[in-house]
């Protein structure tokens, strides 16, 4: 007998996601399968997880060796794919140490007790975020703790946090003044909050603001890294490095992985005993991930997404100018581009679902593109067709 997996979902899962009314059966490459045998084209690639595509053959090969070798093993042995995936990641970014989490959230949870470490040294409390941040939705796990050598003197949920309304250099050196905020974290990209770029300008003048005060500059790559925006994280678009770098989402390979990068000149703020989690880092997903780094630098993926960044983009300003009243803006780096929808928003999803193409909306009317970076020209032309035709039929 079929089994009506959606019924199922309603009666044993918690209601917290808004469904799409398909069912996977299987996904490979750009696209995913349903229990129906509908095949649709994937263009947010697991909320921009799945970077080189559903089930790459690589990665497939790459998970069967490591799963051969030993799979979980606890933090007190070497775990040789996690130092060799963070040997990586330092080579290809900066000098620093890792401390490893198993998603975004607790990503920024590790780096909100390390702001803290730093903070008390140097006289400064709180972290200082843009309006319409996103970094994560764990409400401080540690409140929860109840034992004095875990909690030590951390803070949990009354830590200060300052807001930033815009890309504003004299209201952050006022805030840096004023407040004595510990930190500044920002996402060079805005994912949830709309799919908007932080300037070069501002990226590079926060840097000499958080040189000047002693503020830790942590940016928040958990969505643009990896090679999402045509570098391999997007803060190399600019002069700078930051002090602290947060990853997750395509890290693994697919796998639940995060963490974070501190710089070398503030690595000894975690002590043993600081922080730590069971499951990461997980040999498989730090197998995966390096495994995936090495495909998109050997394989020239960094160049083919900023060649597919112009091609989706004048291909979007045409359809624009046909449709003016339909398309606003069009923003975006790499392969995390936004359109924003002036009409009908609410059911684009649906409509482009019927059509076979799998989309996401954020912030409203924003249509966040997020494929996996093989997208190839064929793809975006289908998307942009289909785009047209819904267009058309109101
Ligand atoms: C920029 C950013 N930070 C943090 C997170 C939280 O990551 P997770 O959902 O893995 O906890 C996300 C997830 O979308 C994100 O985009």
């Amino acid at each position: 007998m079929k089994r009506d997996w959606i019924a199922l979902d309603q009666q044993y899962i918690l209601p917290t996601y808004g469904r799409m009314p398909v069912v996977v059966e299987k996904a490979e490459g750009m696209y995913i399968t349903d229990t129906d045998g509908n095949k649709y084209l994937d263009l947010f690639s697991g909320l921009a997880v799945n970077i080189l595509g559903h089930c790459h053959p690589q990665l497939l090969k790459e998970l069967e060796n490591q799963s051969h070798g030993f799979g979980h093993i606890s933090n007190f042995f070497y775990n040789k794919p996690a130092i060799d995936l963070a040997e990586k990641l330092v080579e290809e970014t900066f000098v620093g140490k890792i401390f490893y989490a198993n998603s975004g959230a607790e990503s920024t949870e590790a780096a909100i007790k390390y702001v803290h470490k730093y903070g008390k040294e140097h006289d400064r409390e709180g972290i200082v975020v843009f309006k319409n941040s996103f970094h994560g939705r764990t409400l401080g796990a540690l409140k929860m703790t109840r034992m004095e050598k875990i909690q030590q003197d951390f803070p949990t949920l009354d830590i200060s946090v300052y807001e930033l309304e815009k890309e504003d250099l004299q209201q952050l050196e006022k805030l840096f003044k004023e407040k004595k905020p510990a930190a500044l974290m920002f996402e060079p990209v805005f994912g949830s909050g709309g799919v908007q770029v932080i300037s070069t300008e501002f990226i590079e003048g926060a840097r000499v603001l958080c040189d000047t005060y002693n503020v830790l500059l942590c940016i928040d790559e958990i969505q643009t890294g990896v090679g999402r925006t045509g570098e391999l994280f997007a803060y190399q678009y600019t002069n700078i490095t930051p002090d602290i770098l947060l990853f997750a989402k395509g890290i693994g390979g697919g796998l639940p992985l995060g963490g974070m990068l501190v710089a070398e000149k503030i690595a000894h703020y975690f002590k043993p005993g600081d922080h730590g989690t069971t499951f990461a880092p997980s040999p498989i997903a730090s197998a995966l991930g390096r495994k995936t780094i090495e495909i998109i630098l050997q394989e020239g993926i960094l160049e083919k997404v900023q060649e597919m960044e112009k091609y989706l983009k004048d291909k979007l300003k045409n359809l624009r100018q046909q449709y003016p009243k339909n398309i606003g803006d069009i923003r975006g780096k790499g392969m995390m581009i936004g359109v924003e929808i002036l009409q009908n928003h609410e059911g684009l999803k649906d409509k482009f679902m019927k059509k076979n193409i799998l989309v996401n909306l954020t912030s409203g009317n924003i249509l966040r593109l997020i494929p996996a970076l093989i997208i190839e020209k064929q793809h975006i032309d289908d998307f942009i067709d289909t785009f047209s035709e819904i267009i058309t039929e109101g």
